[in-house]
């Protein structure tokens, strides 16, 4: 059967992009998969983070794939660092992967910024990481927003490179699932720039945590261009801001971009914005007071992380096994 893999990193802030690129698609694939979804907090200490902070977040993204619908009894859902496998294996991938390779990521140039010399060894061997989340479960399709589309590609250099390596036909081919209207949806103040976590504006982005005056006052004021919504898309090419806001109307109501501007085509943003506030209440306010629900009782979500981390190790383990034996380490 085919097997599903995807990770979210416990760094707080979790926006709007994270669930129309990635996590709203987890809850759509799980009747379709063996599903397979990973509170990535090895990825997330890649840059600081606050002890105290580092567990509460891994606590919040486990609380919003339950909120967002992901059934943890037919889905696997856990933490990464409660499974060792993920981390032999990346040692292994580091030895797999070549420095030229890492050279071109562009997250860690993003990340690392001016101050490259004194990023971590973690960050810049996040993507060999990554390769081995997948690949120790043979996981063959990732659901992740367009900016993972870089990492997925170096994972299945890796699987590739290891093949060849050692003559085995052992790690399947991975494919990225970029689906939906929104698989890059864009900062709420700059058309140009993904909306993020790190962003330092709170106004860039609606998180799931944000009350329902919130989520409408970050609508009303995002930025736009004073010109009415055009008849189709061709219009939007040259206007990023109005394009997001369409695109994200088009995920949240389940249509395509061109079904919102017939109803919208010709219409300001007078219109449009406060149907967009609506419609984005009516799909997140269920889904953030479900979190807040769930958060109360820290020891039911540590209890699915413990479940979910059983089950995924059984699932691991006999795989890398295979794979240290191939390789030449011996066990006992
Ligand atoms: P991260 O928060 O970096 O762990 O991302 C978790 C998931 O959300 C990944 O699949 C990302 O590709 C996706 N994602 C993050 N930001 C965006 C965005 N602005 N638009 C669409 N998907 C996103
Ligand atoms: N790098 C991903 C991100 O920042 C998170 C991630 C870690 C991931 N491991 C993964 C995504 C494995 C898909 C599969 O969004």
């Amino acid at each position: 059967m085919d097997r599903i893999f995807s990770g979210v990193q416990p760094t707080g802030n979790l926006h709007l992009g994270n669930y129309l690129g990635a996590i709203r698609n987890f809850v759509d694939l799980q009747n379709k998969y063996e599903c397979i979804y990973c509170v990535v907090d090895l990825h997330a200490m890649t840059v600081w983070q606050e002890p105290k902070k580092l567990a509460s977040n891994t606590r919040e993204v486990t609380a919003s794939f339950l909120a967002a619908g992901i059934n943890p009894e037919s889905s696997i859902i856990f933490n990464q660092s409660q499974v060792l496998a993920h981390a032999q294996l990346a040692w292994i991938f580091n030895c797999v992967a070549r420095l030229g390779w890492l050279n071109r990521m562009t997250q860690f140039k993003e990340k690392a910024g001016k101050q490259r010399e004194n990023a971590s060894v973690g960050l810049y061997a996040y993507p060999n990481l990554m390769a081995a989340d997948i690949l120790t479960y043979k996981a063959n399709h990732v659901p992740v927003g367009e900016d993972q589309k870089q990492h997925l590609e170096l994972t299945r250099d890796i699987a590739q490179k290891f093949n060849n390596d050692f003559g085995v036909e052992f790690f399947p081919e991975v494919e990225p699932l970029i689906i939906g209207e929104a698989t890059r949806v864009m900062s709420l103040r700059d058309g140009s720039k993904k909306m993020s976590k790190s962003d330092l504006s709170d106004q860039s982005r609606i998180t799931f945590t944000d009350t329902e005056d919130e989520i409408s006052r970050k609508i009303r004021r995002a930025k736009t261009d004073p010109e009415a919504l055009p008849m189709d898309i061709s219009g939007l090419k040259s206007r990023p801001e109005a394009a997001n806001l369409v695109g994200i109307f088009a995920a949240l109501s389940g249509q395509t971009s061109s079904e919102v501007l017939k109803d919208f085509g010709g219409r300001g943003f007078g219109d449009f914005k406060p149907a967009l506030a609506d419609l984005a209440i009516e799909k997140l306010a269920p889904i953030s007071s479900e979190m807040r629900r769930l958060l109360a009782d820290p020891g039911h979500i540590d209890a699915v992380l413990a479940d979910g981390a059983e089950r995924a190790r059984a699932i691991a383990d006999p795989i890398l096994a295979e794979i240290t034996e191939i390789v030449g380490l011996v066990s006992a």
